[in-house]
């Protein structure tokens, strides 16, 4: 069996139910956000962060999830769309999921106010149900969120990006969000308990091996169904990129600046500073830290009872980091 579908082999019927829900939660009265709606929920992703809700939920509630969970996963992939769809914006990209980006086809200004509207009827899935504290998990996040975005702008600017804000970058960007996930599947089922907290951490560390993992894939070349290479042409500075910064000689380094800041559009030369990351083990490093992080995600699991949920959360974690998308 395929490594997704024995994943979500336990968590089947939660996430047929979730898609009809998922669905109904985005349609609009204005016509042109039903249109771009329909667009995107037929461009699926690889849902994983609604899997990772339903499986915390129901290994910690010996199977059991109400309709609090289902909310939250729905929210949380509501949202997670949303900033997809600002992404790219920011990112300038025109591919998302295989085909064009929202931003592509409607223009920029229509792409801000589609993200807009998704995350306004994520909050109010939550305010209209009183999910008072899950609520609070997914402002958090979405907090967070920009604010990793914003200060990766900001770093991208000065090219003064250091391992530790990196890290700062991605948890704050990705990490959280899939730190909600695993919180909010807590919190769906045991509220008020130190499951919560356990799991926040858990996401956040399959979180960082997550952004890790897709900061990898922008230095290869496979078909992943959105641009690769497009990172260091918007000057952001990754994992690989940093490592090999710290490590070169001074004109080594110069170079590599030179060519970040002022050549950072001509496609040949982001061709050779890519070739110069891989030449001197900026993926490599790259690849022992997101092992790192996936490690510690599966040492907190270690201390709960087995289950077919705990054995897919485990599948998780590893499918975070052997992804081929
Ligand atoms: C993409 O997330 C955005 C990042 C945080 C890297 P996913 O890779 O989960 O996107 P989809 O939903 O599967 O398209
Ligand atoms: C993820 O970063 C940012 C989000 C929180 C959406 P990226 O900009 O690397 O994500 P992709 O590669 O466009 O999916
Ligand atoms: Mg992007
Ligand atoms: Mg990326």
């Amino acid at each position: 069996m395929k490594i997704v579908s024995q994943i979500k082999e336990p968590i089947r019927p939660e996430m047929e139910h979730f898609e009809t829900k998922f669905r109904n939660a985005m349609t609009s009265k204005v016509a042109l956000f039903n249109r771009i709606t329909h667009y995107i929920v037929n461009r699926k992703g690889k849902q994983m962060r609604p899997m990772f809700v339903f499986l915390t939920a129901k290994m910690l509630n010996n199977g059991l999830v109400n309709e609090r969970t289902y909310r939250g996963a729905s929210v949380i992939e509501l949202i997670h769309t949303a900033t997809l769809v600002h992404d790219d914006v920011v990112d300038d990209s025109n591919k998302r999921r295989g085909f064009f980006s929202v931003n592509a086809l409607w223009k920029n200004k229509i792409a801000v106010l589609v993200g807009d509207y998704l995350l306004s009827k994520g909050l109010l899935l939550s305010i209209d149900h009183g999910d008072f504290d899950l609520l609070r998990i997914i402002s958090v996040a979405v907090r967070e969120m920009s604010e990793g975005e914003l200060l990766q702008i900001e770093k991208a600017r000065n090219l003064d990006i250091t391992e530790a804000i990196y890290y700062d970058i991605i948890r704050q960007k990705t990490a959280t969000l899939i730190a909600a996930c695993c919180s909010l599947g807590a919190c769906s089922v045991k509220p008020d308990t130190p499951e919560v907290e356990t799991f926040r951490k858990f996401g956040e560390l399959c979180g960082m091996a997550f952004q890790i993992k897709d900061d990898l894939f922008d230095y290869g070349s496979r078909a992943i169904g959105k641009p690769t290479g497009i990172d260091i042409k918007e000057q952001k500075m990754t994992l690989p990129l940093i490592y090999v910064l710290n490590s070169c000689s001074k004109d080594e380094k110069k170079w590599l600046i030179n060519s970040i800041k002022n050549h950072n559009k001509d496609k040949i030369r982001v061709r050779e500073v890519i070739a110069f990351v891989k030449a001197n083990g900026g993926l490599d490093y790259a690849v022992e830290k997101m092992l790192k992080y996936k490690n510690e995600a599966l040492q907190l699991l270690k201390e709960y009872p087995d289950s077919d949920y705990k054995r897919s959360l485990e599948l998780m974690v590893n499918y975070v980091v052997d992804r081929k998308k």
